[in-house]
């Protein structure tokens, strides 16, 4: 039988798809100098920390707590970039490793890189409007918006996977995504970062 107190749970949010706010909820906002370590070009980011703005926002709901409980969060990127690098999330890992995520596109056109933590694999996947993308357990996700127009999304996991994003802020993702005559390229940081010295 379902208790009184499991019904106390259930809840209507109101969000709009274009923005990505969720009615009555103040989102975290992540402007450039909070994000800026994660990007190659340090000498674009020099430049462009000047201005600094905002990044992506991100709404959580987190209230609900325990044994089989999730938490969700509505995700907006704007778009941008820094150099030819887009703007994107810092990343991060799950602190309960094995704990994975779906993500669902609502509007824009975006990319997750993907890394396996255990095996250094990296992989780009795509994140529109329309579309999910399952993340699996001990992968490390950032998004990315390759669009013209904000990228809006939803995240949903476990109320225990917490976030790691120390580990993902010092050794940053193998691969990046960068902008080549006018499409989202997917390459090895190290090659871009070479490129970069040429
Ligand atoms: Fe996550």
């Amino acid at each position: 039988m379902i208790s009184a107190t499991e019904l106390d749970r259930a809840e209507t949010l109101r969000f709009d798809p274009l923005t990505g706010i969720i009615a009555g909820r103040a989102p975290t906002s992540r402007y450039l100098v909070d994000v800026g370590a994660v990007f190659a070009d340090r000498q674009a980011y020099t430049q462009l920390v000047v201005k600094n703005p905002l990044v992506y926002e991100v709404t959580q709901v987190e209230e609900h707590n325990g044994d089989g409980q999730v938490h969700y969060g509505l995700g907006i990127i704007y778009p941008g970039k820094v150099g030819s690098e887009y703007f994107m999330t810092k990343g991060h890992l799950h602190e309960w490793r094995p704990a994975a995520e779906v993500y669902i596109g609502l509007r824009g056109r975006g990319m997750m890189l993907l890394e396996d933590e255990r095996t250094g694999e990296c992989r780009a996947v795509a994140l529109a409007g329309n579309s999910t993308v399952y993340v699996p357990g001990y992968t490390a996700h950032r998004t990315v918006n390759v669009g013209d127009e904000p990228l809006v999304y939803w995240g949903i996991l476990s109320s225990a996977a917490g976030h790691d994003y120390g580990t993902v802020g010092e050794r940053n993702f193998r691969k990046v995504i960068v902008e080549k005559d006018g499409r989202p390229v997917v390459m090895d940081r190290d090659e871009f970062l070479r490129e970069l010295e040429a």
